[in-house]
């Protein structure tokens, strides 16, 4: 469903992506699984359009997307990293006014939206407004809108961000439900190794912009004999896990902690 050959990006001198191959089988649910910075929504934004490869092949569902942006388009839904519901709207609306957008006929559409809130659970809050769901209720509809126009692959850009241990679960648990129920072929991205290795059936680990690995998680702990794959990541790159860039927030903590720290 997805080929993917030699597939470079540079921005300026900096090389985010260094020639990169995979391919992703159809009905797959596939992990591009690194750490920050390794590349993975670069890799994304060339697999969606959004951006132009420097060098290298991308096929889509038989497509090329640099050459055919729009055939390309009806195939994949895509959920970014960054929130993208209006907060406004209710769910129903949301996903009838992404309908209209991409021109699902009005009777199809209203059968569809149905389906797929009943499919993430959010049916029975179909005419709440948006801005009363928590986190995980959010990112549910942003995935169930992705999904409207029927595509053949839904690409999830670190789809759990930001939520709590639980909320994560649970979401996996619906994506791995609607890759059976829809037959979709999902593409997804996480610096959680142990979501991978829970969700995905096969997966490509990326670092610094090169897969250092790829195959099924029992294929890639049994190369390197790891017991996880956080320890064959390890075992492959010689590097433990980057922390996460850290937010505004995490600043402020770690700088309270010293100030406390000095005044004790
Ligand atoms: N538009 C851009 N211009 C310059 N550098 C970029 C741009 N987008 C991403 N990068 C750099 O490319 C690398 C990979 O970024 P990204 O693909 O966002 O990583 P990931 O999604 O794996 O965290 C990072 O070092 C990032 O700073
Ligand atoms: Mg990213």
């Amino acid at each position: 469903m997805i080929k993917v050959r030699n597939l470079v990006k540079t921005f300026g001198t900096f090389v985010a992506v260094r020639g990169i191959s995979f391919e992703v089988r159809e009905g797959e649910i596939f992990a591009f699984l690194g750490p920050n910075g390794a590349g993975k929504t670069t890799t994304i934004k060339m697999l969606t359009t959004l951006l132009k490869p420097t060098s290298g092949s991308v096929e889509l569902d038989g497509l090329d997307p640099a050459a055919s942006p729009n055939e390309a388009r009806k195939r994949f839904g895509i959920v970014f990293q960054d929130p993208s519901v209006d907060d406004e709207l209710t769910a129903y609306e949301n996903l009838d006014f992404h309908g209209v957008l991409y021109k699902v006929p009005r009777k199809v559409r209203a059968e569809r939206i149905e389906r797929l809130l009943k499919l993430f659970d959010l049916w029975e809050r179909r005419d709440s407004p948006v801005k009363q769901f928590s986190g995980g209720m959010r990112r549910r509809l942003e995935i169930a809108r992705g999904l409207l126009h029927t595509p053949k692959i839904l690409f999830l850009d670190e789809p759990t961000l930001g939520l709590d241990p639980q909320t994560r679960n649970q979401l996996w648990t619906h994506v791995r439900q609607l890759n059976e129920a829809e037959r979709v072929t999902v593409f997804l991205t996480t610096h959680i190794m142990e979501e991978a290795d829970r969700v995905a059936h096969r997966v490509a680990i990326i670092d610094h912009g090169r897969i250092v690995a790829q195959g099924s998680p029992a294929e890639i702990k049994s190369s390197t004999g790891s017991q996880t794959l956080e320890e064959a990541f390890l075992a492959l790159t010689g590097e433990t896990i980057r922390e996460e860039e850290a937010t505004g927030l995490d600043q402020m903590r770690r700088m309270s902690r010293l100030w406390r720290g000095r005044r004790a």
